[in-house]
């Protein structure tokens, strides 16, 4: 308790200096003023992360880039992982659920796979842990890939090229489903979005956004709440929340069935390049964002469940249209030419 007390007094304190030294010094341009109040919160890291077990190679990344876009990864060599994970399209497919090769819909939607080294946990419910225990999952699964994995070494051993890379990596044993997983998990680690308008911003080029999208950050980090939880330069906590969807997938609440908090609860997306891959959420039940921040304001249900963090910002149709101005200037530079139209309310 002492602590928490002394604890306030000092952030008081800290407000009070702050306050002198904003009003007392030259003014702060706008890209300042947001390093002065979060630091580098914002700033996108250099380099991805490898783990311990599984450094990159030349080799391991070529094998592991060819296999991704190679359909004999599925049990009738029908379909790649680019089938669903696209990359013009943030490596998303932009449909509300995806078909696998029996051609069944999948229960939840494509997510983007940019910026996946710095997951800490896979899956829109975070049921798995590390991304080269996932990559096995979807080419195994009848609904995905459908691949009997005891013979897909073989079948990939039998290529020539895939042959000499497995042994320039792994040396002359057998090829193996390890090996697979392994150079998968490299390639899909440098998957990465890149510098978009607001990094510009951040670093300094105040004209890299509008005023309206400045105004959209401002209320994106305070009055709407919404960096409660897609904070970070990826615009996520990494943790799971019901913000209200009518849904019957209790997502991580299938996992912890006891966890009433969980029940209806999804991983916080990233929300790089969101603007170029409607339709959102788990299930693509919210066709463009406009209808999200409708959502938010006053489209959720009311349930135990529902995250307290869900507050009905109320936003004026300005303000809105300023919040989504701010998510388009997430859109990597080089992709900017993707921006689906939103104002027509089209999926494309
Ligand atoms: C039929 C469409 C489809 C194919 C093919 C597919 N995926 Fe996916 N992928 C999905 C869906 C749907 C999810 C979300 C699953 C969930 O959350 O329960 C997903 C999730 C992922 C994730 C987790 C991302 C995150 O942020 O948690 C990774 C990684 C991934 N896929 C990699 C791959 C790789 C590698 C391949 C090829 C071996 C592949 N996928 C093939 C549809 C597909
Ligand atoms: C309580 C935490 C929380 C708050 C607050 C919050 N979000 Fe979200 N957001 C989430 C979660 C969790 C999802 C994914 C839900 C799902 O997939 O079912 C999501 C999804 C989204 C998506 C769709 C992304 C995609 O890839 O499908 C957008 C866009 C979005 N939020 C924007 C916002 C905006 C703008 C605000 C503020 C008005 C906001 N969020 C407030 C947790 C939150």
């Amino acid at each position: 308790m002492r602590k928490r007390l002394t604890m306030n007094r000092l952030s008081g304190a800290l407000a009070l200096l702050v306050s002198a030294v904003l009003h007392a010094g030259p003014s702060l341009s706008s890209a300042e003023a947001v390093t002065y109040r979060f630091g580098t919160q914002f700033t996108r890291p250099d380099n991805v992360p490898y783990p311990a077990y599984n450094p990159p190679s030349k080799a391991k990344l070529e094998l592991g880039r060819r296999l991704f876009f190679d359909r004999r990864l599925s049990g009738a060599d029908s379909l790649s992982c680019a089938t669903c994970h696209k990359p013009a399209f943030a490596w998303t497919d932009r449909r509300p659920s995806s078909r696998g090769e029996t051609g069944e819909a999948l229960p939840r939607r494509t997510p983007p796979l940019q910026d996946v080294a710095w997951n800490e946990m896979f899956a829109r419910d975070g049921r798995i842990e590390t991304l080269e225990g996932f990559v096995l999952g979807p080419i195994r699964h009848p609904k995905e890939m459908n691949q009997d994995l005891s013979r897909l070494p073989a079948e990939l051993a039998a290529v020539p090229a895939y042959a000499t890379l497995h042994e320039d990596i792994f040396g002359n044993g057998p090829f193996t489903l390890d090996g697979i997983a392994l150079s998968l998990g490299a390639y899909v680690r440098t998957l990465r979005s890149s510098t978009a308008p607001f990094d510009r911003w951040i670093a300094g080029d105040e004209t890299a956004l509008s005023p309206a999208a400045k105004d959209g950050f401002a209320l994106f980090t305070g009055r709407a709440g919404c960096a409660d939880c897609h904070a970070g330069w990826r615009f996520t906590d990494q943790r799971f929340h019901d913000i209200g969807l009518v849904t019957d997938d209790r997502g991580r609440g299938i996992l912890l069935p006891d966890d009433v908090a969980m029940q209806f609860a999804f991983k916080t997306p990233s929300l790089r390049n969101v603007a170029i891959r409607p339709p959102y959420m788990h299930d693509g039940s919210l066709q463009t964002l406009e209808a999200v921040l409708d959502h938010y304001q006053s489209g959720f249900r009311t349930r135990p469940s529902l995250s307290p963090r869900i507050q009905a910002p109320d936003l004026s149709a300005q303000e809105k249209v300023n919040v989504i101005e701010f998510l388009k200037s997430l859109t990597d530079d080089k992709r900017m030419n993707h921006l689906p139209d939103h104002g027509s309310g089209s999926q494309n």
